[in-house]
């Protein structure tokens, strides 16, 4: 079991109001991802739910139960962090074991979780090794080894694959699912990389300003964002938004439509614009127009496209894929 309930949790550093009343259901297995810009408090909240930071105010419940007077190695919660903080002169294996040596578990679960850890991991070929004999990525896997043996009913990452390079962010991130489909404990995951939020997350917890913006599945979040900070957070190239008076709209005060919803033509379309940049991706071209009459765009084309700075073209949203934002910036259903 791993369920989570926070309410109404509040965090002030003096006169700093870091964490403004966050109310939060995860349930037993979920993969929730925290969400949101550097600085919002996602490894605050994350600290609080392990027990390293104490809320200035609210409730934290695991499995029912309120913790916030229960020390962080009672929670039951392993949490991994972007820098891995291994032991430099302990193996593979003794960093992987220490958590449960410390708690006096017998040498024999030891042997027998870290055997099992290390092969869900691809590690045991490296199990005497010491961290400094590893790469990056076999360092982070050791890490997530370490939370692994605990066999904790709630995993916390912070950003853990941050540190790695781009190929094997893959890799691990691959293996991060697989692990939650093996392992069907809870994980609550930060992360600034867009790709790992909505390929990892049953539910993303988007935050800013020290309250939830929205809590939903990638694709709620994706298709029907409840406001304008979502609509322009969630999606690379990000939502345009235009001012609905330019498009002489009055049931609206902004319209957002995503690059990828856009298509560009030399002939004819409903914004006339000249192209400003052109970005050549291979699999898609993004392409910057400035319009007359909704500014500037972006536009995302699936595929390659000849189009060149200066050149004149129309861009034409899809009319199904706009979203209408009213004043206070809530999505107008
Ligand atoms: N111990 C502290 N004392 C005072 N202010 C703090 C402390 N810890 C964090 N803060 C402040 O609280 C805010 C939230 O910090 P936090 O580390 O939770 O952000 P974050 O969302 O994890 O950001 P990032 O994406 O950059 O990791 C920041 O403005 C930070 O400066
Ligand atoms: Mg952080």
């Amino acid at each position: 079991m791993g369920s989570l309930q926070l309410k109404s949790v509040r965090k002030s550093f003096g006169p700093v109001d870091v964490l403004k009343g966050i109310d939060l259901d995860v349930k037993d297995g979920e993969f929730v991802i925290f969400v949101g810009p550097s600085g919002c408090g996602k490894s605050t909240l994350l600290r609080i739910i392990a027990g390293l930071e104490d809320a200035t105010s609210g409730n934290i419940l695991i499995d029912g139960g309120e913790v916030s007077a229960v020390p962080p190695a009672k929670r039951g919660i392993a949490m991994v962090f972007q820098s891995y903080a291994l032991y430099p002169h302990l193996s593979v294996k003794d960093n992987m074991g220490l958590g449960l040596k410390q708690a006096g578990a017998p040498k024999a679960q030891i042997e027998e979780r870290t055997k099992k850890a290390s092969s869900m991991l691809s590690l045991e070929k490296y199990l005497e090794r010491r961290p400094a004999e590893l790469s990056g990525g076999q360092r982070q896997r050791v890490a997530i080894g370490r939370a692994i043996v605990r066999e904790p009913k709630l995993f916390l990452f912070d950003e853990p694959l941050s540190n790695l390079d781009a190929a094997l962010r893959v890799n691990t991130r691959l293996e991060i699912a697989r692990l939650h489909r093996e392992l069907k404990a809870t994980m609550i995951y930060v992360t600034h990389d867009q790709v790992e939020a909505m390929t990892l997350a049953d539910k993303i917890v988007v935050l800013d300003g020290g309250v939830i913006q929205q809590v939903g599945s990638p694709m709620e979040l994706y298709n029907r964002p409840a406001n304008l900070f979502v609509a322009g957070f969630i999606g690379s190239p990000a939502m345009n938004f235009i001012e609905a008076a330019r498009l002489g709209r009055s049931d609206a005060t902004t319209i957002g439509i995503r690059p990828e919803h856009m298509t560009l033509s030399r002939e004819s379309g409903e914004w006339k614009g000249r192209i400003v940049h052109v970005e050549h991706l291979g699999a898609d071209t993004i392409v910057y127009l400035d319009s007359e009459k909704a500014g500037l765009l972006t536009a995302r084309l699936f595929g390659e496209h000849h189009y060149e700075p200066d050149e004149i073209v129309h861009a034409t949203p899809n009319a199904s894929q706009l979203h209408r934002f009213g004043v206070d910036g809530n999505v107008i259903q």
